[in-house]
């Protein structure tokens, strides 16, 4: 059976640059990897009170079943106001709990940060790292990856030029052997 490979994109525009990285980071994974886009989009914002009272929103059920079915980590993210978008962080929120049942819980995970800005998002990458220390999941250290100035990098028809994707394989070649030690 494929090692699945759970994408999660912070952002939800249609024509996301963080989207089209994940896409492009995607297309790198061998025939063994299945690449799974985790849809954020209805994913009802966080409320504990739903979880105490034995009510949690389908989405919720879902979104969490699909990721304890996951080898790998993928997240792919803008940065807003030098931070994790909301969607994202409240997709972390949503898996971490009910308390005790943590589905990020050692699964080993890639952070890639993606900005039309010269500072590549820095402070998402960072910020979410954070986040994902407290969530127990290891993650990529070496190589980072800051995508900056990515209105260069992508042309008008979605392709990306060779010396991008030849970047973008050395992130996903080292995740592979990081995926493997770790799980
Ligand atoms: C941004 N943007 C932005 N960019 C950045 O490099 N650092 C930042 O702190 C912010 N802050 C920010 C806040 C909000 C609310 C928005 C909507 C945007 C710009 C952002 O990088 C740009 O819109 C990207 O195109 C968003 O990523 P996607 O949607 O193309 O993946």
């Amino acid at each position: 059976m494929k090692k699945k490979i759970g994408f999660f994109v912070g952002s939800l525009r249609k024509d996301s640059y963080s989207k089209a990285v994940a896409v492009a980071l995607s297309s790198l994974f061998p025939e063994e990897y299945e690449p799974i886009f985790i849809d954020l989009h209805d994913l009802t914002m966080y409320n504990q009170d739903l979880d105490d009272n034995g009510t949690p929103p389908a989405a919720w059920t879902k979104f969490r079943d699909e990721v304890k079915q996951l080898t790998g980590l993928v997240f792919v993210t803008p940065e807003y106001n030098r931070s994790v978008p909301a969607v994202l962080k409240n997709a972390l929120d949503v898996g971490s709990r009910p308390y005790g049942q943590n589905i990020w819980d050692g699964k080993p995970g890639l952070v890639v940060s993606v900005s039309p800005g010269a500072l590549s998002a820095f402070g998402a990458n960072h910020h979410l790292r954070q986040s994902l220390v407290f969530l127990n999941v290891p993650t990529l250290q070496q190589p980072e990856a800051y995508i900056g100035n990515v209105v260069n990098l992508i042309n008008e028809d979605g392709t990306i030029a060779e010396n991008t994707m030849n970047f973008f394989k050395t992130i996903v070649d080292a995740y592979l052997v990081f995926l493997d030690k770790n799980s």
